[in-house]
């Protein structure tokens, strides 16, 4: 179950991520915003967030303007890893090396194209393992202590 939230700022791109999951038969929780209407992205980033965290859904999406405000709610959820991507590499590579939960987008930065094939590589790419998981460990424990 993949969880997916944005902002007005990403109403549009969320409408076309959802119908692109549909097709591939992908389950999805749509955690608002649910109209165009102007709106806070912390509260949709803290629900995608959480949804993740407590185990819930396996992967989040969250999209805002720029993707930015949307990206920081999120990773102020304890166990969150949240990566802002606007390329396939980095998408790739925030899976295999950093284990990214969830994948932030602008939508006023990334056209749907782009933000589609972002959206496959972030679901289909795992996580290397190895000397990464040392390194992630160390990012999470940055939360324990502070
Ligand atoms: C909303 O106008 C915009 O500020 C928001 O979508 C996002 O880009 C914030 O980081």
């Amino acid at each position: 179950m993949i969880a997916i939230g944005s902002d007005h700022g990403g109403f549009h791109l969320k409408q076309e991520i959802m119908r692109h999951l549909a097709d591939k038969g992908i389950e999805f929780h749509d955690y608002g915003t649910y109209s165009e209407e102007s709106c806070d992205y912390p509260d949709f980033g803290e629900a995608v967030g959480r949804a993740v965290a407590s185990g819930e859904c396996e992967r989040g999406i969250v999209i805002c303007g720029t993707g930015i405000g949307i990206s920081l709610a999120a990773n102020k959820v304890r166990g969150v890893r949240a990566a802002l991507c606007g390329d396939c590499f980095s998408a790739e590579m925030c899976r295999r090396h950093n284990d990214a939960n969830v994948l932030a987008l602008g939508e006023r930065v990334v056209g749907p194209g782009l933000a589609l094939k972002i959206v496959d590589i972030f679901l289909e790419t795992g996580f290397d393992g190895g000397r990464h998981s040392r390194r992630v460990a160390k990012l999470m424990d940055i939360e324990e202590r502070n």
